[in-house]
Parts: structure tokens; sequence; C-alpha cells
């Protein structure tokens, strides 16, 4: 679907977006706040997501949510407060995520659990609430998972479990709800040029130790959110974002010995 049809799409919609204040997240809310949507602005950066109402214009509508997606009340009131304010909710767009680094072995523990906690369960208590919403409306959940929930790569065993339990829920509950009329989809982005590199977690679970990069081609934040809402439009199943991704994701089938050489070369 080109990009000038998502007024269409999203016109007088009411989308509710996590992780909203940088990245995949921001590019997504500019993109829904030109297309008419109502945008529900999700993160812990209050001032970022200031700025970013601000950046949509006088004429936009956003509610400001601001809170950490791992707490199951904040998601409970978020959902709440935004479903009232713009009268529904007709799409939810799991996107909040952070990365983390480090060998499996020297990792501190609460690494792997704040993966678990911001990245599985934050998607988790958002879809929960805003079900019988999107019940109503007949709307959509995306979850935005990665690669890495397709196929794990070395130091990076925390983030891929957590992406991994993000398919196991977005699959379960597309046939659960199948005769719901919600739409359930994800989106497997590659390598998307973001600050999520700089704000992953090290092994000490501090954040700030740039995780470094991977080789292959780089999407930008703002190709990853058209994709990403061509996929909503288009109530689709899973997109597997760039070539490198989508190469990868069928190697992994096929050849899965392959992939396993390329992903300790691909990580560096
Ligand atoms: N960039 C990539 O290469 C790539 C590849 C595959 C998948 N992805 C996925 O794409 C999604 C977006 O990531 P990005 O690349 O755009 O990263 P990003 O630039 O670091 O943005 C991450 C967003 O998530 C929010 N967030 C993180 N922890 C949160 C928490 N506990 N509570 C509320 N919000 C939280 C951040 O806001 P605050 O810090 O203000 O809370 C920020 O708005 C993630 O799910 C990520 O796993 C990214």
């Amino acid at each position: 679907m080109p990009t000038d049809t998502f007024s269409l799409a999203f016109g007088g919609q009411s989308v509710l977006v996590t992780g909203a204040s940088s990245g995949i997240g921001r590019a997504l809310a500019l993109r829904l706040g030109r297309a008419g949507a109502y945008v529900g602005l999700v993160a812990r950066r209050e001032q970022r997501l200031r700025a970013l109402a601000d950046e949509l214009g006088p004429q936009a509508r956003s509610t400001i949510l601001v809170g950490d997606v791992s707490d199951e009340q904040f998601a409970r009131q978020a959902v709440g407060r935004f479903a009232a304010e713009a009268r529904g909710v007709d799409v939810l767009i799991n996107n909040a995520g952070i990365s983390m680094n480090g060998a499996f072995e020297s990792t501190d523990i609460g690494v792997f659990r704040r993966m678990m906690d911001v990245n599985y369960f934050g998607s988790l208590f958002f879809t929960r609430h805003a079900f019988p919403h999107l019940r109503e409306s007949g709307g959509s959940v995306m979850f935005i998972s990665s690669i890495v929930g397709k196929r794990g790569f070395p130091t990076r065993s925390g983030y891929a479990a957590s992406k991994f339990a993000v398919h196991g829920l977005f699959e379960s509950l597309r046939v659960e709800w199948a005769d719901s009329g919600v739409h359930v989809g994800i989106v497997a982005p590659g390598y998307t040029d973001t600050e999520i590199r700089d704000v992953a977690l090290g092994p000490d679970g501090l954040p700030g130790q740039n995780q470094g990069h991977t080789s292959g081609g780089v999407m930008s934040a703002d190709d990853a959110a058209v994709a990403i809402l061509d996929a909503t439009a288009g109530r689709r199943r899973e997109v597997v974002l760039t070539l490198g991704g989508k190469v990868m994701v069928w190697m992994n089938k096929l050849a899965p010995a392959l992939a396993d050489r390329v992903a300790g070369k691909v990580v560096r």
C-alpha cells in the first residue's frame, strides 16, 4: 500500500503506540499524526513525548501517557485513559523495547528478567487491557518483534528469548481470537537505524554501553514505520523486514547449521 493512502486507513482512527519517544515508535507516531489519527504516545521520557506532540502540530490529536510498560497498573490506566479520550482503541502497536549485549555466562540475571519484563510482559499487559476495546472496534493489535525473535544470535540471548516469547504470544492469540474480529499481526524488523544499541543493557545491567553493530543493510526508522503501517492497514499476519532479515529467516529454516555460522559472524 503506498504511503499516501495512510490517511484513508488511519484518518480518524485511535492508535496507541508504545515506545513513541524514539526510533520506530516516534516515526510511527509522526506518520499516524499526519494521516489524521488520534495517537496515544507511550514511553518513560515525558519531555520527548511533549516535543513529539508539538511536532505533530496543533491540529493533531494525541494523548501523552508517561510510564513504564512493564508496570501492569500503568498499562491498565494508560489504555483506559486513552480509550476514554480517543473514544476507543482501533489499533494497538506494541513497539516499546530494549536490547542487551553480553555473554550469557557473565550477564547479570536481572538483565534477562528486564528483557522479559519490557519486551514480553509490556506487550502482554497492553494487549490484555486493550482487548475489550479492540473487540468492540474490530481493530488490530500489532507486535513489533525482531529477526532475533525468529533466530537466536550470540550475546543477545536475553533479547532473543523475550522476542521468541512475543512470537509465541502472537501466534496463540491469532488463533484464539480468530472469531473475535480482532486482527493480530507481527512485524520482525531487521537492523534499523535507531537508539536501541546506545541504550542496550550491558552485562552489569547498565545502559549506555554501545552494543556495536551487526553487519548488513540498515533500514531507516521511517521506512520501518511505513512497513508496519502497511502491514497493519492490510491486516497482514507476519512481515519480516530488510533483505538481510528475510535471508536469515529462510536460511534458518532451510539450512540451520549454516544459519548458526552466519549468526556467529554478523554480531561482532
Ligand atoms: N532498531 C533495530 O535494529 C530493531 C531491530 C529489530 C527490532 N526492533 C524492535 O523495534 C522496537 C522499537 O525499537 P527502536 O529500534 O525504535 O529503539 P529505540 O530508538 O531505543 O526506541 C525504543 C522505545 O521504547 C521505549 N521504551 C523502552 N523501554 C520502555 C519501558 N520500560 N517503558 C516504556 N517505554 C519503553 C523507549 O522510550 P523511553 O526510553 O522514553 O521509555 C523508546 O521510545 C523494539 O521493540 C525493538 O526490539 C528494533
